[in-house]
């Protein structure tokens, strides 16, 4: 039986998902190498809920800096797990994520909970916090997708893309978005190449990030080149050694 706060948010979920085109969006991604960006997507009033929930979190924070590569602050799916009823009612949402298995054509799956990342929040909130070009590298014996939501935009910050890296037959198009509150974003993690830019002085980003997977099982050295890359890259060496609530 779910607790009242999480079956109300649940019903705003499954009413947010109405007036979704599903056909639309599928054509969108699959136009763009598995790439889709809609902005405002999400209501406000559930980007407010999620948003109280951050506030909640924001005092553990994970600071890291990575140089030349990244710099900026995570808050872990464990910390969510225990604070953010709401965001993890996202996260499981059936609905949402069958409307992500039709536009990807194949089911997806949550993470397993002992990783990180599956649901989180990256804080961009000091001076030259960002991210360099990467992946979302799939470390997962199947495939990983990300979905981005925006929660707060307070930057001259950008999330760069480059779409069509990986398909020698297009020409790389080079895409610059803000992630406004609401703004929903969802792909293939290993088809992206994307970046944030630094942020300026007295500016805040603040993004959710989700991850599904198609078979959540992971071999002995991915699981811990993962692990390594999670404990200096996002969340702290503490986060390697929490286990998740059960
Ligand atoms: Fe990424």
């Amino acid at each position: 039986m779910l607790n009242p706060v999480v079956h109300a948010i649940d019903q705003q979920l499954t009413e947010a998902l109405l007036p979704l085109h599903v056909e639309d969006m599928t054509r969108q991604y699959w136009e763009q190498g598995q790439f889709l960006a809609l902005e405002h997507l999400m209501p406000t009033q559930l980007v407010q809920e999620f948003m109280q929930e951050v506030e909640r979190v924001r005092p553990q924070i994970n600071r890291n800096f990575i140089p030349g590569h990244k710099k900026g602050g995570s808050v872990s799916f464990y910390l969510l797990q225990k604070s953010a009823p709401a965001i993890l009612a996202f996260y499981h949402h059936q609905g949402w994520m069958n409307l992500l298995s039709q536009i990807a054509g194949v089911p997806l799956l949550l993470c397993p909970e002992e990783d990180p990342h599956s649901c989180a929040l990256y804080f961009y909130t000091e001076p030259g916090d960002h991210i360099g070009y990467h992946y979302d590298t799939s470390y997962y014996k199947g495939e990983r997708f990300t979905v981005l939501l925006g929660l707060r935009d307070q930057s001259s910050s950008r999330l760069v893309c480059r779409l069509h890296t990986k398909e020698p037959d297009r020409e790389v198009k080079e895409l610059s978005l803000r992630t406004e509150a609401g703004t929903y974003i969802f792909f293939n993690g290993d088809k992206l190449h994307h970046a944030v830019t630094p942020l300026g002085a007295a500016e805040e980003r603040i993004v959710l990030t989700l991850q599904y997977v198609t078979n959540p099982s992971m071999g002995m050295a991915q699981r811990w080149f993962s692990n390594m890359k999670d404990a200096v890259g996002y969340f702290g060496w503490s986060a390697l050694f929490r286990k998740p609530n059960r």
